[in-house]
């Protein structure tokens, strides 16, 4: 199986990837690191023990990292003050029996990377400061991390502001730091993408119909979406909801569900009206090497197929 370690917000799309990973036959959930993002940390950290809990994979460790953006310390920004009904405070799901690991997240991913002879993907899911901050200690983690995968930014759309997504708004400061770290091999997985990988009304109640405690939780999940898109952003399609983080782990099993360009990233930390701006040089001006595969869409039905095929049959 693919190895990968994911850092997430949980977050109802989050739970739906920490699902997908640690049941998918072909991929070995490592461990999951939590930041501050849809919520404090206290509740992204305990709703991702729930999640793995529910589905009878609390062995899988999880490290609890920064509470706060790197640079930002007064913008804790819990993602539901700004978007309410999209994310639960806490998981309506048992309250966690395992227990978050020792070690933090960021000494975690150090020792971790520096130890490992395996090929271990990194997946952040969330704002991008446990990243940025383990950097910061160890700039040369870019050399022993063999892939990164980072849902966040947005090109033709924004979801926050005018024009930033929420991850990387959230803590523009670890995103510019990341982007500018050097990685070999970064695929950036943003919303032009993530809004093709939606589920629908329909797709939960075959998901409900499985019995099966992920397709049930993960139904519970995405009805929520549906809702709270209806709410506060206009979607093509008002019975369905994107389950952004899911998408990097549907395209590590199947590369071919997003179509990626390779282009130079940056990220905005002081515009006006575009801090946390994901800014690609499709025109080739900043004339610099890319730093990042961009995925610029996404298949909807291998998207749709490889989350319910994963939820009911594992
Ligand atoms: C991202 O922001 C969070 O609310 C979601 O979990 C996802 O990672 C989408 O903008
Ligand atoms: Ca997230």
């Amino acid at each position: 199986p693919r190895k990968l370690i994911l850092d997430v917000d949980t977050g109802t799309d989050d739970a739906v990837a920490i699902m997908l990973a640690a049941l998918h036959p072909d991929l070995e959930l490592v461990a999951c690191t939590t930041v501050n993002g849809n919520r404090e940390i206290e509740h992204t950290t305990e709703n991702t023990l729930r999640t793995l809990d529910h589905i009878g994979r609390g062995d899988i460790p999880v490290h609890a990292g920064l509470a706060r953006p790197i640079a930002r310390l007064d913008f804790p920004i819990p993602r539901a003050q700004r978007d309410p009904g999209v994310h639960f405070v806490e998981m309506p799901l048992a309250k966690a029996t395992s227990k978050v690991q020792a070690t933090n997240a960021v000494d975690f991913l150090i020792d971790f990377y520096r130890n490992t002879t395996d090929a271990v993907t990194l997946v952040p899911v969330g704002p991008l400061s446990n990243i940025a901050t383990a950097l910061s200690l160890f700039p040369k983690l870019v050399d022993y991390i063999p892939e990164v995968i980072i849902m966040g930014g947005g090109h033709a759309i924004g979801n926050v502001t005018s024009s930033a997504e929420f991850n990387i708004w959230a803590d523009p400061e670890a995103a510019a730091m990341v982007f500018a770290a050097g990685f070999p091999n970064l695929t950036l997985v943003p919303l032009d993408a993530t809004h093709k990988a939606v589920i629908s009304l329909d797709q939960c109640k075959t998901l409900r119909a499985s019995g099966k405690p992920a397709a049930e939780a993960a139904a519970i999940f995405v009805e929520k979406r549906v809702e709270g898109y209806r709410n506060y952003q206009r979607l093509d399609n008002p019975d369905a909801a994107p389950i952004h983080d899911a998408l990097c782990i549907a395209a590590m099993i199947y590369p071919e569900v997003i179509t990626t360009e390779d282009y130079f990233v940056d990220v905005e930390t002081e515009g006006r009206l575009t801090v946390g701006r994901t800014v690609l040089d499709v025109n080739k001006r900043a004339k610099r090497d890319p730093n990042a595969h961009v995925a610029m869409t996404a298949n909807t039905a291998l998207f749709g197929n490889f989350v319910l095929d994963t939820l009911i049959n594992n």
